[in-house]
């Protein structure tokens, strides 16, 4: 590991001072390769940072600071007492991730304001400026006059230079984060959600997201004029965005920047912005596949509550757990399990029990079974949103699936926007947002209390991903957008085939998304008439290279897969813990290749999806290991297939290749493509080609 810190201290002296105190000059920083520069400075005492990329302006004057709740606002009448610049430069390993070492380089300028007024508040404004962007956090130390703190808004604004592309989907509304994505021009935006990704012209791509969001509201990003964004904070239902006391340390506010869309998805400062692992020995987290009595219900074959069609019996069960050890899946999902799921779930969460199975559900069997067959069952923790009610059983919740044997667990928070139930210090019910303060609190003591069974977690519903997994590593993946059941129910026709080109430039650049893919029964009219999946057969096996989670879920009916063998090949090789990962193509809305090396093995996989034309791209294979051979197992779209009219044939081929090969992906309208370069010795090859000349 490489190490190196170093500090200077700019004395104020070095700072161009006007007579009244107030700082008029400005203070920059760099990032390490120098294409990077941040500006500070102080106009008439009000603090404004900017942004330029080789010399082109990115972000113009945008303010910083605070408005309170029965105080002064910070963020005026400031002057500079001193700043501070550092280098940092380390690698560091994931224990788990789509890429094992990650270097976290960085330079970094502290700047320490205080007001020039009676009351002389103190706040410290922190920048790191890495190679792929940059972050800031604010810092409020303790002192005398800055102590209990009600934030109404944190003024900081990320003014962009043009008027430029942007994709993005709609905050403060009662669907959480799933939506579809809307490309526009910045212009054209009202309050939207981060990750907010934008194309600045040619050749130059940022997002805006947040880093670390510990014990804070979420931002999301309202139009204030123009091209001028403003953070506004998610609120408490009394209007209050954060309450704390000092000292306070606001998330990192976050501005990736690439040359090309897909340096965007191989940025890793987010983590880099986010503390280091917590929870010390953490062999016990372990990435995985995983099936699941689920798309089941989603499709209406069966449900959750109890009945004549009740997915999670005991029968049913050990049936999945079969098919899982038959076909190597660690884990069976069973959703439906408790009590609580009769009567209306989504509005009355209240009646969840978490230590309760229904009757036809024999918990301890069904466990016994499993172990007995080397499978772990995933447990499952619908809340319906209703917070109290799984606070007040959380450890219980916990302990009992540990007893259990029980070392992953799905939670779930559907409810609308806004209607989670709070009992307030006067016993009032109040309505919360999912993404404000109470909810992240709520977030994070479920991540803390499952570490400390030692459970690993996949939250639907959840808060955006900003980076906390480094921290706690057993905070594996989510939801966090719309996955493969809006396929299954979504009375819009599910996800359009464009959608897989969009997600992995927002979304997906915050963390792993638990999508749960691999349908290859692409119709499925007995259960749901008005919808299928919108994509080839193909496409499906891309999306587990596209889509980063170390859980993935084999989503399909253990029935389906028995037809489709030869795609579930696909599915059961494919890797879920990778040492490398590259961008080969990348166009936002149009097409993306991802390939990634494998952390257990010299195996290489390739992803490759298209919107709904179809296209060839040539490819370089010059990833490959020159020292080892590979027998490369392509499954594509065959001739003829459209994702509109013959999505279903696949093209299913062995070819031996090795880093001087170079292929066309031929790519059907709505198609993709997967491929596993499988690493062979000599022998292997021989084999292949005595069998090819039979
Ligand atoms: C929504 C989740 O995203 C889905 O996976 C789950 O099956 C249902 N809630 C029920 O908990
Ligand atoms: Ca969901």
């Amino acid at each position: 590991m490489r190490k190196i810190v170093t500090a200077t201290l700019l004395l104020t002296c070095l700072i161009p001072f006007t007579e009244c105190g107030r700082e008029t000059g400005t203070i920059r920083v760099d990032s390490p390769d120098k294409r990077i520069s941040v500006n500070f400075r102080l106009r008439g005492g009000v603090p404004f940072y900017s942004v330029k990329w080789d010399g082109r302006k990115v972000i113009k004057d945008s303010r910083l600071g605070f408005r309170f709740k029965d105080t002064e606002p910070l963020n005026r009448n400031l002057q500079i007492t001193n700043s501070q610049t550092n280098e940092f430069d380390e690698t560091w390993t994931q224990p788990w991730g789509e890429v094992k070492d990650i270097r976290n380089h960085y330079n970094e300028l502290v700047i320490n304001l205080q007001e020039t007024t009676a009351q002389a508040r103190q706040m410290k404004i922190v920048f790191r400026v890495f190679n792929d962007g940059l972050g800031f956090r604010y810092q409020l130390p303790q002192q005398e006059n800055l102590n209990e703190i009600q934030i109404t808004d944190e003024e900081t604004e990320f003014y962009l230079a043009g008027n430029y592309d942007c994709w993005w989907i709609p905050a403060m509304h009662w669907n959480r984060y799933e939506y579809l994505y809307t490309k526009t021009k910045i212009g054209d935006i009202d309050t939207v959600h981060t990750q907010f990704t934008m194309r600045a012209g040619e050749q130059l791509y940022l997002s805006i997201h947040e880093a670390n969001l510990t014990d804070y509201a979420s931002m999301t990003l309202a139009r204030v004029g123009g091209t001028k964004l403003k953070c506004e904070l998610v609120p408490w239902s009394d209007g209050i965005k954060v309450k704390g006391a000092t000292p306070l340390k606001t998330p990192w506010r976050t501005v990736q920047i690439a040359e090309k869309p897909g340096d965007l998805i191989t940025s890793y400062m987010i983590l880099n912005l986010n503390e280091p692992n917590k929870l010390g020995d953490v062999s016990w987290v372990k990435p995985a596949k995983y099936i699941g009595i689920w798309w089941a219900m989603h499709l209406g074959k069966y449900t959750w509550g109890s009945g004549p069609r009740h997915g999670a019996t005991t029968a049913n069960a050990k049936r999945y757990i079969d098919f899982a050890a038959k076909y190597g899946f660690a884990g069976v999902l069973i959703e439906g399990w408790n009590t609580g799921w009769d009567g209306d779930w989504v509005k009355d969460g209240d009646q969840f029990n978490f230590t309760q199975p229904h009757p036809d559900f024999a918990i301890e069997e069904v466990c016994r079974y499993a172990r007995s067959k080397g499978v772990t069952i995933i447990g499952h923790h619908e809340t319906g949103a209703a917070v109290m009610n799984y606070e007040e059983q959380l450890e219980k919740a916990f302990a009992y699936y540990q007893k259990l044997g029980i070392n992953m667990v799905k939670t779930g928070y559907v409810g609308h926007g806004q209607t989670i139930k709070r009992l307030d210090e006067n016993g009032q019910i109040q309505r919360e947002w999912h993404h404000g303060q109470y909810m992240v609190r709520h977030y994070r003591k479920v991540v803390e209390t499952a570490a400390k069974y030692h459970i690993m977690l996949d939250v639907h519903e959840p808060i955006k991903d900003t980076g906390i997994r480094r921290t706690y590593p057993n905070m594996l993946t989510r939801e966090g957008a719309r996955g493969m059941e809006y396929d299954a129910w979504s009375p819009d026709g599910g996800n359009p085939p464009d959608y897989l080109t969009i997600l992995p430039f927002t979304r997906l650049l915050s963390g792993p998304m638990d999508f749960t893919p691999g349908i290859v029964n692409l119709f499925y009219k007995e259960y749901q008439p008005r919808n299928r999946v919108n994509a080839t057969l193909a496409k499906m096996l891309a999306y587990y290279v596209i889509i980063y989670s170390p859980l993935q879920m084999a989503a399909d009916l253990p029935e389906n897969y028995e037809k489709h063998l030869n795609v579930l090949q696909f599915i059961r090789d494919v890797p879920v813990d990778w040492e490398e990962t590259t961008v080969l193509h990348a166009e936002i809305g149009d097409y993306l290749t991802i390939v990634r090396k494998d952390r257990q093995s010299d195996d290489w996989c390739l992803g490759s999806v298209t919107d709904e034309d179809g296209r060839e791209l040539q490819t370089s294979l010059n990833f490959l290991d020159s020292a080892r051979s590979y027998i490369a197992e392509i499954y594509c779209d065959a001739e003829d297939v459209d994702w509109q009219t013959n999505p279903e044939a696949i093209k299913i081929e062995r070819e031996i290749v090795n880093r001087d090969t170079s292929l066309l992906l031929k790519l059907a309208p709505g198609g993709g493509m997967a491929i596993r370069f499988h690493a062979v010795e000599q022998a292997a090859i021989n084999d292949f080609l005595k069998s090819d000349s039979d």
